[in-house]
């Protein structure tokens, strides 16, 4: 097969059905597949024809592929991919730029630009430069790397170059997720290097008077702390403001990963649960969660961006550029690098603040319904008030004898929603999390019939 006007056709009519029979089965399908293992079939030595490919994508893959991009897959925090993301992403495949050293296309260039206009969109300092990733797992990581960077070069060591062997560090959390902890260890610090901060009563946000104990009776050299914006089961924000103010203070790195929880600060502003933010020294985003774009869409920002360029930076003579290129494969994990930037510019440029600002609100919104639904159910507990996009709640034993885990189990085997597990104050419980821009009041009112009917 190669490129032509009638490939093109070809290969948009294939798509068009495809696109057809997803799109028109989203709404009716199971939210989770109940076939989980993909079809034994052979390495076919010679391939297989279009149609035939095509035949075996509608057959078999397609009708056991979960619902997570429709409006009742509430696990995790999942984000469904909007149509204009979505249409810019098979335009970014089409394109197939390597956005890495720059110097031969716009990509890079837009890149930037998107990474000026989320400053924008949640009131950033323009000061933060970063990069986008593959998640927030990846920005995290980066975050990681570049708070190594920055306590090396308080102790006169180029980590970078000379490793970590004699690096003095102490690091603080309260909640960190579960993706910063991976990170600590693949950053060299180790999984367990992290010192725990008391939370809140009944919060997962830090006790800002056990951080500044920590913090004063800290005798490493250097210190890091991590902080959440908001923590991904009880959607808890740490005090920026109060953190900020003692990092600086003990010269500590502050990251704060606010994947999610930054979208809070389209419905507040500046003065919200996020205020502070834009002190830190680095900040993780995901766009494949809450902006709904198509997965594969982090984002890594740092105000101090030569610590990042100093820990990631990558020269070959083949790869040399010149000094106005935008380096990006120096300021990231990966080399060659995906026009990632592009269903984001799109949708950024498309929605505006204000269309962006409304499936916010909408999701917002429709946690809250729900939440007000179980609090007066008999059969359910609401475990917390939902003040921003996740529901925690549990069965009632007196009503249903379940665990949370066989509850789920029940809910998602309907096919009606899929829900995933979380543990708040040690407890086991069930997460409901709505950060899909095409979730309906419909959708919410057949999960609470399907809840209700267990
Ligand atoms: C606060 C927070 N940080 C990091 C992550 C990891 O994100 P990703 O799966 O995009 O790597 C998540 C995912 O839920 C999150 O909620």
């Amino acid at each position: 097969m190669k490129f032509s006007s009638d490939t093109n056709k070809r290969l948009i009519d294939a798509l068009t059905k495809q696109l057809n029979s997803f799109h028109n089965e989203l709404a009716h399908r199971d939210v989770a597949s109940k076939n989980l293992i993909a079809k034994d079939i052979e390495l076919p030595n010679d391939g297989i024809s279009f149609d035939n490919l095509n035949q075996h994508i509608a057959h078999n893959i397609q009708p056991n592929l979960s619902a997570s991009n429709g409006g009742r897959y509430w696990g995790f925090v999942t984000g469904g991919a909007n149509p204009v993301a979505t249409y810019a992403d098979w335009l970014v495949t089409t394109f197939n730029q390597n956005v890495s050293k720059g110097g031969d296309s716009i990509a890079s260039s837009i890149e930037q630009q998107t990474l000026t206009w989320l400053c924008q969109l949640f009131e950033l300092p323009l000061t933060f430069k970063g990069i986008f990733t593959t998640g927030a797992t990846a920005a995290n990581l980066l975050a990681a790397i570049t708070a190594r960077q920055y306590v090396g070069q308080q102790q006169g060591i180029d980590i970078a170059k000379s490793g970590m062997k004699h690096l003095d560090v102490n690091i603080f959390s309260a909640t960190p997720h579960a993706s910063m902890i991976k990170s600590l260890g693949l950053a060299g610090f180790g999984q367990e290097s992290w010192q725990p901060i008391a939370c809140n009563i009944n919060s997962e946000a830090m006790d800002i008077t056990a951080l500044e104990t920590a913090l004063m009776g800290c005798s490493a050299t250097s210190k890091i702390v991590i902080a959440s914006a908001a923590t991904v089961t009880g959607t808890d924000y740490d005090d920026l403001n109060a953190i900020s103010k003692l990092c600086k203070k003990h010269n500590a790195w502050l990251h704060v990963d606010a994947a999610f929880g930054i979208f809070e600060r389209l419905i507040s502003g500046i003065n919200g649960k996020t205020s502070g933010i834009e002190f830190a020294d680095s900040i993780t985003l995901d766009c494949h969660k809450w902006l709904n774009v198509p997965y594969d869409c982090g984002v890594f920002l740092t105000k101090h961006i030569s610590l990042l360029q100093a820990s990631c930076e990558v020269s070959a003579p083949y790869l040399a550029g010149t000094d106005s290129d935008i380096p990006f494969m120096s300021l990231g994990i990966e080399n060659s690098r995906r026009f990632r930037a592009f269903p984001v510019w799109a949708t950024l440029v498309t929605y505006g603040k204000s269309g962006i600002k409304q499936y916010i609100e909408s999701n917002i919104r429709q946690a809250a319904t729900l939440a007000s639904w179980l609090d007066k159910s008999e059969k359910y507990v609401l475990l917390k008030p939902c003040e921003l996009n996740v529901v925690l709640f549990k069965p009632n034993h007196a009503r249903l004898n379940l665990t949370s885990d066989e509850c789920i189990a029940k809910l998602n085997s309907t096919g009606q929603v899929f829900l995933t597990p979380g543990s708040w104050q040690g407890e086991p419980i069930i997460r409901a999390a709505l950060s899909n821009w095409s979730t309906t009041d419909d959708d919410v009112q057949r999960v609470i019939t399907t809840l209700n009917n267990l």
